[in-house]
């Protein structure tokens, strides 16, 4: 969500409002923000920490510490690669680089069209599918580097 420097402001103020002189907010106020931004945006992190009186360098520890939040904006699919021994096995890698090669995007990057993220991930517990992606919730199994293209057009 692309929002101005003042609606910003404002959403931010919003969200932290409820926590001003209470302990244990930075979580809440980080999931918030990044409802409501998609990401955990640096403007909205200079406004919590001036407002709040808590240095950016401890949010951002709170906020890389915890794998839920995002510190760059996402592609409005994200799509996970299984990286698990089966579907290693199985031949993930090379759907990982097909989709690196039709994308354009980076592992654990984000297309410059804001199409797509991409994430190499653990075991996506659908083993005997091997080898699995997903995009958003959907599970593709038994994939193919050569039905990636496929896949990824049905996401525009
Ligand atoms: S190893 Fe890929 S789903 Fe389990």
């Amino acid at each position: 969500m692309n929002l101005s420097a003042e609606e910003m402001r404002k959403k931010v103020l919003e969200i932290i409002d409820p926590w001003r002189g209470r302990e244990g907010g930075l979580i809440p106020i980080l999931q918030a923000l990044q409802g409501a931004m998609g990401y955990v945006a640096e403007p909205a992190v200079k406004i919590v920490s001036e407002e709040l009186k808590i240095p950016m360098s401890e949010i951002y520890s709170v906020a890389t510490f915890y794998a839920q939040f995002h510190l760059t904006p996402r592609g409005r699919h994200v799509v996970r690669v299984c990286r698990g021994t089966a579907c290693h096995v199985r031949g993930s890698l090379k759907i990982l680089d097909a989709i690196k090669e039709q994308t354009g995007c980076a592992e654990n990057g984000t297309t410059e069209d804001l199409r797509f993220s991409l994430e190499p991930v653990a075991c996506l517990g659908a083993c005997g599918l091997a080898p699995v992606m997903v995009v958003d919730d959907q599970t593709f199994g038994r994939s193919a580097p050569d039905g990636v293209r496929a896949i990824l057009e049905q996401f525009l």
